[in-house]
């Protein structure tokens, strides 16, 4: 297993340029699907799940590659499969999000179930519901999901919660179906957005991005069209907490410095010095940071996706910091190793009570999950000597050349292949 070693105490300092948002990209490979035309995406990140989905694609028949200038061709003209086998899907779960288009390009698929992962359970339930009421039969059985469909009929879906990959999904189903559909309770993810907009660049007719009810007025059929991925703000507030934590004094551009409000916010509330210019966010802290109480929700909500980071930065604030986790039902997997380095933080159902201790000690510990992971190597960057993270290849799956980033910004992280 890799692992990295890092010495803790440096304060990061510079600019860092982010990569793009893998919970766009991995959405817009799919969506590629619909149409027989070459689609090409810009900005895509280099990372393991993107190569996962690039092997999905192919698996399906479609041809996707990097050419030399490093944006993504992709080709769905041929005969498609509409088979997205157990050991791809069960790689990377975000896979699922091949079913709706497969139903809008094929009228059938044949998905394995993802099943779980640490954080939970990770249910399909709204996914399926809704492709149901456009009209396809769907069945689960062997631990695949059979869907069929001679058309898709535009209707009203009112989800039960703003699931991110459920409105992907449906969207991706209605926007060939016939008349018009009506997503209610849609999620208004950013990258959700990002999707909307490549949609109609192939000839989409959505509208309602960025509010919870999105309008999909479905079309015969979509072309190719030419994207930029939007950078990806989970690493946008993954290095500010970073910085934070050291001490130190960074910038970084996420595009919309909107799409981390709730972050800037917090993360001012603990002491740290922002300044946003345009899309440009600049943080400085100095000394250790005041307490205070998280809740993570939904967007425009606190994002769960750093709740563990913003864990391990609250480790170390002044007084009793309340942590809660709405979103996933086992997103405090971390606690244990973050414990283990000096951390005071007891659990109570989907709180985390975290009694800030004055500074944490390099331990070696074990990534559990992707964003665990970073919240872990963030740890090892504020704590006193020296920290080994095991297993990170979860964090490779979801961060572009994240060691190199940080040693960009003067961190003492050094990768190590660990001899099998
Ligand atoms: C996306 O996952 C992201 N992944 C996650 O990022 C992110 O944490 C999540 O959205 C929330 O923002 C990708 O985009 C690839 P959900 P997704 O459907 O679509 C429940 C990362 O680290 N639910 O909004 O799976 C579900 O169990 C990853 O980059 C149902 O009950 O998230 C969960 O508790 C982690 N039934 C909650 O909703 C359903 O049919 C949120 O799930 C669907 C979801």
């Amino acid at each position: 297993m890799t692992r990295y070693i890092i010495q803790g105490g440096i304060p990061l300092s510079g600019e860092i340029k982010l990569s793009g948002a893998k919970n766009a990209a991995l959405k817009m490979m799919a969506a590629s699907i619909l149409t027989s035309d070459i689609s090409v995406l810009k900005n895509v990140p280099s990372i393991k799940d993107v190569d996962t989905m690039i092997q999905v694609l192919e698996f399906l028949g479609v041809s996707a590659s990097f050419n030399p200038d490093g944006d993504l061709h992709i080709d769905a003209a041929g005969d498609l499969s509409d088979k997205a086998p157990y050991e791809l899907v069960s790689q990377m779960r975000a896979s699922i999000i091949v079913l709706g288009p497969l139903l809008a390009r094929l009228g059938r698929a044949h998905v394995a179930l993802p099943g779980g992962c640490n954080i939970g359970s990770r249910q399909i339930d709204l996914h399926l519901g809704g492709l149901k009421a456009l009209g396809a039969k769907i069945t689960t059985g062997h631990g695949y999901i059979e869907g069929e469909c001679s058309d898709l009929k535009g209707t009203i879906v009112t989800l039960d919660f703003p699931s991110v990959g459920a409105t992907e999904n449906l969207l991706m189903a209605a926007v060939l179906a016939k008349g018009t559909t009506v997503i209610e309770n849609a999620a208004r993810e950013p990258e959700v957005t990002d999707l909307v907009l490549f949609l109609n660049k192939m000839g989409g007719r959505i509208s309602g991005e960025d509010t919870a009810v999105l309008t999909i007025e479905g079309v015969d059929s979509l072309h190719g069209a030419v994207h930029e991925i939007m950078p990806d703000r989970i690493e946008a507030g993954t290095m500010l907490i970073a910085a934070a934590m050291t001490n130190g004094s960074i910038q970084v551009d996420p595009g919309h410095a909107e799409h981390l409000g709730i972050v800037l916010e917090k993360l001012s509330l603990t002491g740290a010095d922002l300044s946003v210019a345009n899309s440009t966010i600049r943080l400085t802290t100095k000394g250790r940071p005041a307490a205070l109480d998280v809740s993570t929700l939904p967007y425009p909500g606190f994002p769960t996706d750093l709740q563990p980071m913003i864990a391990a930065y609250l480790s170390c604030a002044e007084g009793i910091s309340i942590l809660t986790e709405n979103v996933f039902e086992n997103r405090f997997m971390y606690i244990d190793e973050l414990n283990r380095m000096g951390a005071d933080i007891r659990l109570d159902g989907h709180h985390a009570i975290i009694k800030g201790v004055k500074s944490l000690s390099g331990a070696p510990v074990r990534a559990p999950d992707l964003r665990a992971g970073a919240a872990l190597i963030l740890a090892g960057l504020g704590a006193e000597g020296e920290t080994i993270v095991e297993d990170v290849g979860h964090i490779e799956r979801g961060y572009e050349g994240l060691e190199e980033k940080l040693r960009y910004l003067g961190a003492d992280i050094v990768k190590e292949e660990a001899v099998c």
